[in-house]
């Protein structure tokens, strides 16, 4: 039986995985309505990856005992600062989304739950990643600046782009 604290920290993942994939939605919507469609079906794919973080969680709480909260969620943000600005708030969301797994975690720890903690060193390694590659774009973006045929082979490159490298 999955312990109440464990079970309200895991709800809240829930939340925070199922926010992830609406934000990023949001921003594929942005990239799609701006001629950006490389970059919309990365950030598609995105979404649905955060869809399956987000099942992942539903159906390990349900399955040790406990229930599953669907949340209601926030409307996604609609308007960018050009691709730096969808990369840099992806970047920011991303490094709330590994503080909070860092607190399940601790959690886990305190509460002795070693079978949720192990469950969660898959969201670890993936928050590595993620964050790695969020910054990896940033960091091309900012080379290629202003300049519009770098921004067409950025946006080509993005279209065989990995979330889940
Ligand atoms: Fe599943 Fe990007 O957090």
């Amino acid at each position: 039986m999955l312990d109440k604290q464990i079970e309200a920290a895991l709800n809240g993942q829930i939340e925070m995985e199922a926010q992830s994939s609406h934000f990023y939605l949001g921003m594929a919507t942005w990239a799609e309505t701006s001629g950006l469609n490389g970059t919309a079906a990365f950030l598609y794919r995105h979404s649905d990856e955060e869809r399956q973080h987000m099942l992942k969680l539903i159906r390990f709480v349900n399955e040790r005992g406990g229930k599953a909260h669907i949340p209601m969620l926030e409307a996604p943000k609609a308007e960018f600062e050009g691709l730096q600005g969808v990369f840099t708030t992806l970047l920011e969301h991303e490094t709330r989304v590994t503080a909070s797994i860092n607190e399940v975690v601790d959690l886990c720890l305190s509460r002795k739950d070693y079978t949720t903690h192990n469950f969660m060193q898959w969201y670890v390694s993936e928050q590595i990643e993620e964050e790695a590659l969020a910054r990896t774009i940033l960091d091309k973006l900012a080379m290629i600046g202003s300049d519009s045929a770098g921004l067409y082979l950025f946006d080509r490159d993005l279209e065989q782009l990995d979330p889940e490298v």
